[in-house]
């Protein structure tokens, strides 16, 4: 293991101004984001819609330091034969890849998931590496409800997380370490905060103990936030400082950086969010997002999977990108928001 270039790639990935574009939708998550804009999921359609992304001149050598990819997209090429990830590369951004193979039904805890893809991912990381990925992106899911989250799912979900993070690293790959704490739900922002302080602090234990090194890792997590239907709704100002008190007591300073999930938060909401974190620095971490939804909803709906549409997704994909990008530096405001539209 190189842990300087690994640090090198980290660091990379949470340059102040750019963060991560979550491209990695599963094939039936995309069908669900394209039944929403009543575009049928062939592998052409989810080909070219991604390379209407890819292509985004002004969004991915501006404010995109790197893309995670679904298997199918890795190994896809655009209509004129480049590969997908020659033209992230060409863009300047970094390729990555989602290698978890999903969740399962946790045995003995009812209502509780692990995620699974452990077995052979050694192989599977050779053949990504070679293929131009740099970094790699296991997720788990831990969800609030009555009598849940058990200790169990925390800590096996933890375990293979920092197990997925050591072959990553012994790979030759930076892990991206994504324990999210789902936001649906009617607790509020303090249950939230108390059940992400007890997943981050057992990750973290999981990483030491399996020899991970934290200055070659990017961490991904969920924002303390009130859940969906919680009657209560917590300010941004309050999700600013209560997210980034729990992380200044969860995330030693070794790691290079935090890239957050929007996780079903508005595009609107991500943004601000993320630049009202901002305002309370120093930070002891690059601070930056890695949005699937709050990145691409808008586009998405530009687009509606029409050829003669592909400007107007580009241009609905440069302006989120943009303004998330700003948030990373603490200088977007929301008036930003309405010149553009
Ligand atoms: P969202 O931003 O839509 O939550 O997606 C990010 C992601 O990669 C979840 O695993």
């Amino acid at each position: 293991m190189n842990l300087t270039e690994l640090n090198r790639i980290a660091t990379a990935m949470v340059a102040p101004g750019k963060g991560i574009l979550a491209a990695d939708e599963s094939s039936g998550t995309i069908k669900k984001r394209f039944d929403a804009i009543g575009v049928e999921s062939t592998e052409g359609n989810r080909r070219d819609y991604r390379e209407m992304l890819f292509r985004s001149k002004e969004a991915m050598s501006q404010y995109i330091s790197g893309v995670i990819l679904y298997d199918e997209t890795i190994w896809q090429d655009a209509k004129d034969g480049t590969p997908l990830v020659k033209l992230i590369e060409q863009s300047g951004a970094i390729p990555g890849i989602k290698v978890d193979e999903g969740t399962q039904p946790l045995p003995m805890c009812p209502g509780e998931l692990v995620t699974v893809g452990l077995d052979k991912l050694a192989e599977r990381l050779k053949k990504y590496y070679d293929r131009g990925a740099r970094f790699a992106k296991w997720r788990a899911v831990i969800d609030i409800g009555s009598g849940i989250p058990s200790m169990t799912a925390i800590s096996v979900n933890a375990h293979a997380l920092a197990r997925y993070a050591a072959l990553c690293q012994a790979a030759q790959i930076v892990p991206i370490v994504e324990p999210e704490v789902l936001m649906d739900g009617d607790h509020d922002i303090d249950r939230c905060f108390e059940v992400t302080n007890r997943v981050l602090n057992e990750t973290f234990q999981e990483l030491r103990a399996q020899r991970v090194a934290l200055e070659g890792m990017v961490l991904k997590p969920n924002m303390a936030v009130s859940g969906k239907k919680c009657a209560k709704q917590a300010s941004v100002e309050e999700v600013a400082e209560k997210t980034i008190r729990l992380l200044k007591a969860c995330v030693p300073a070794a790691v290079p950086g935090i890239a957050f999930l929007s996780g079903g938060q508005s595009d609107a909401e991500a943004t601000a969010h993320l630049n009202a974190m901002h305002k309370l620095g120093p930070l002891p971490w690059g601070l930056t997002f890695s949005y699937g939804r709050a990145l691409q909803a808008a586009p998405q709906k530009a687009w509606s999977g029409k050829a003669e549409n592909v400007a107007a997704g580009q241009r609905a994909f440069s302006h989120r990108a943009r303004m998330n990008g700003l948030a990373s530096k603490g200088e977007w405001q929301s008036s930003l928001e309405q010149k553009a539209a």
